[in-house]
């Protein structure tokens, strides 16, 4: 099938590019950075806020992956996440209605979750976390992300989109092990309960739900993708205990990663290949 992969310049963008080509799809990349040549049949520079780059660039193609976005609060400044990544989605769920492109898999995050807080204030009551947890977006970027949603939603629910979100853990590039990718068993700024996922097995997702959307029907199927194991040398229940005391009864038994992949292993097929033990000592 023919392919359009929005944000293909970026650390999943070029995972996912890799990822399709290897499995026989026709591959788009779409960026607003050069994207790269070589995976993709076709690269263009695209402006996701410009409706008309976008209905331009997706005209023709079967699936959407939509990954384009500011993916944080780093490097931007709030109003601007929040505007470049809500109208970007808006414009791709438009032009997937518009062209008759019925499957979108969005990449949403698991900030929408807003873990952190709701640890503190009662809104875990289970552990591992699954896609049952109420969402609790505590910053532009996070309500950006859940907009996102939404409007996929609207696009299952008003056009027949067939569309799935994945709530993405902290990405770590195949390149980014010395840095990003170190555990964090030292440190309270656990990310998400200490999960991580890397980027290539971001991309397995990806393409396994544009590969099975359609056979779920017209939805907005929401899946958290991450890692197998948890971003800590010792074991995640022992370290969510020491740093959020106010889970320290259900983190306990905790084994692997405490930010439950099994929806997306059971309907997906989804298996994470990478772990950050293959790349750092532990
Ligand atoms: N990195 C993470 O930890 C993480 C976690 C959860 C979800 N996500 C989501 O996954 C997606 C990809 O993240 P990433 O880590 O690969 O980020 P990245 O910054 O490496 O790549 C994002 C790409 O989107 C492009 N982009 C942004 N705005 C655009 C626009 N208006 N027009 C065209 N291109 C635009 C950028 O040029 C960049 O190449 C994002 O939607 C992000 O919100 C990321």
């Amino acid at each position: 099938m023919i392919v359009a992969v929005t944000g293909a310049s970026g650390r999943i963008g070029r995972a996912t590019l890799a990822e399709l080509a290897r499995a026989g799809h026709e591959v788009w990349a779409l960026d607003v950075t050069l994207p790269p040549v070589g995976l993709a049949r076709r690269s263009l520079v695209v402006d996701l806020t410009s409706a008309g780059d976008v209905f331009g660039a997706l005209d023709g193609a079967d699936a959407v992956i939509h990954l384009g976005a500011h993916p944080s609060e780093a490097h931007h400044v709030r109003h601007r996440v929040y505007s470049n990544n809500t109208a970007s989605t808006a414009n791709v769920v438009s032009a997937a209605v518009a062209l008759g492109i019925r499957r979108v898999v969005y990449a949403s995050s698991i900030t929408v979750y807003g873990l952190d807080w709701q640890a503190r204030h009662g809104g875990i009551t289970a552990l591992p976390v699954d896609e049952s947890c109420g969402t609790r977006p505590d910053d532009f970027y996070a309500l950006s992300k859940l907009a996102g949603e939404a409007v996929v939603d609207l696009g299952a629910r008003e056009h027949g989109v067939y569309g799935a979100s994945l709530r993405i853990a902290m990405v770590v590039g195949e390149d980014e092990y010395a840095d990003r990718g170190r555990p964090r068993d030292e440190s309270d700024a656990s990310g998400g309960l200490w999960s991580y996922v890397d980027a290539r097995d971001v991309a397995q997702a990806a393409r396994l739900a544009t590969e099975h959307v359609e056979a779920l029907g017209p939805g907005n199927h929401v899946f958290n993708v991450g890692a197998a194991d948890a971003h800590t040398r010792g074991p995640v229940g022992e370290v969510i205990a020491r740093w959020v005391p106010e889970l320290a009864h259900l983190a306990r038994g905790v084994e692997g990663s405490a930010f439950s992949i099994a929806r997306a292993r059971t309907v997906l097929g989804y298996g994470p290949r990478h772990s950050w033990r293959d790349h750092v000592a532990a």
